[in-house]
């Protein structure tokens, strides 16, 4: 038997998915015990893809899919959040499978279409929405079923990560790197996303989901990304001996949820310290198997496709046997966010140095916040405090106009 799919779009993850397809046939065939046949493909503009006609029959016309009864499956990588939704809930009324490797839209839109999926007995399945080619998502819903996960720290933005390692490493300016991220395809259409957190932040919403089985949205956690992270701090951060990386985190608190994005020191000798340029990394901990690190590229085009095609072959097997309207993820469990008293770490803070050492040190010692280091280095005072709570960095930012930036510090 065929089972035939439609591919809408056609830019980097859709390429490497056709790729795959007509140069791992045979393997595929083995291990989804199908043939499985890119029947069209939905483009934009047909002439753009002209090199790739031979391959696939290009269509500028969603309905021709749609109304297509043999198209089994449909693999949605135009991106965004519309039309995306639109083509993904006229597919699953239509009765179609869907993969997606969309994260805006899944972090948005998940639940309305997971139901929806549901209710009409189709598979929904977006492995390749996080973390790229790790296929994180399908291990935290198999292997990790009966664990219980206390936290996720990730490097989950290839983009920011390539620019940071660029930057700290080979001494590229964030234009330059930014640049060659765009080049290499791991950037976003509009790379705004990836460098103010926004796409990292979808991420964890989508991994709450599936490692604390709770529902939560971009709007219930800060966000920072990379783009007002200044090379002073970079580089004092070296010399302190820490590396800076934008790290989603997720962590249970005493019962309570932590969420956030922002850049973070990592120390040096950290195994997340040394995962460099378009790499990802997520670092578990949960009840029985301890502290799990997974890393491997988590953007550009044959790392995505392979977790895209993984989701295609889990579905043509449910096809087959006819056991598709599963959920990815089962897990469902409510928790509250913490707030700012909840959450307690170490931080790195940068002070403009209009005032001195010593008045500094006494409104630190006045909002007891505990300091590990303080020194001046030219214009800018750098302090390391011990564990403070978020309330008591809040109180110090509004107490201090000269602070300037504050990261937490990882362990
Ligand atoms: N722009 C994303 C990144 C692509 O850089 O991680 C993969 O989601």
């Amino acid at each position: 038997m065929a089972i035939k799919i439609a591919l809408l779009g056609l830019g980097t993850v859709g390429s490497g998915v056709l790729k795959i397809i007509k140069n791992n046939q045979k393997k595929i065939r083995q291990t989804s015990g199908e043939e499985i046949i890119i029947e069209k493909a939905l483009v934009r503009n047909p002439e753009k893809h002209r090199n790739l006609a031979s391959e696939v029959m290009l269509t500028t016309n969603f309905d021709s899919i749609l109304q297509d009864p043999e198209i089994k499956i449909v693999v949605e990588l135009i991106g965004g959040l519309h039309p995306a939704k639109e083509y993904i809930t006229a597919a699953i009324n239509a009765g179609k499978n869907v993969v997606t490797a969309n994260k805006d839209l899944m972090a948005t839109f998940g639940s309305e279409l997971i139901n929806l999926a549901a209710s009409k007995k189709c598979d929904l399945m977006y492995d390749a929405s996080v973390a790229g080619g790790i296929p994180i998502l399908r291990t935290l819903a198999t292997s990790y079923s009966s664990d219980i996960i206390s936290e996720i720290q990730g490097i989950i933005n290839g983009t920011t990560n390539y620019i940071l390692s660029q930057m700290g490493e080979k001494g590229l300016n964030y234009e330059e790197a930014l640049k060659n991220a765009q080049e290499l395809g791991f950037a976003e259409a509009d790379p705004t996303n990836d460098v103010t957190g926004k796409d990292a932040a979808y991420k964890i919403v989508i991994l709450s989901k599936f490692a604390f089985g709770t529902k939560i949205s971009i709007d219930d956690f800060t966000i920072q990304g990379i783009n007002n992270l200044k090379d002073f701090d970079i580089k004092q951060a070296q010399k302190l001996g820490y590396v800076i990386k934008l790290i989603g985190i997720a962590k249970n608190i005493n019962g309570k949820l932590f969420v956030e994005v922002a850049p973070c020191l990592l120390p040096g000798n950290a195994i997340m310290a040394h995962i460099k340029n378009e790499l990802n990394a997520l670092q578990i901990k949960s009840q029985s198997l301890g502290t799990a690190v997974f890393t491997g590229p988590g953007a550009g085009s044959p790392a995505t496709a392979n977790s895209v095609m993984s989701d295609v072959i889990t579905e043509t097997k449910n096809v087959v046997k006819n056991t598709t309207g599963q959920p990815f993820s089962n897990f469902s469990h409510v928790m509250q966010l913490t707030s700012s008293e909840d959450v307690k770490y170490s931080y790195y803070l940068s002070f403009e140095a209009e005032e001195t050492l010593f008045d500094l040190s006494k409104l630190l010692s006045n909002l007891e916040i505990p300091v590990r280091e303080i020194k001046q280095v030219q214009s800018r005072i750098v302090v390391v405090t011990e564990n403070i709570s978020r309330q008591q960095l809040q109180d110090l930012a509004i107490q201090d106009q000269y602070l300037k930036a504050s990261y937490k510090i990882l362990q």
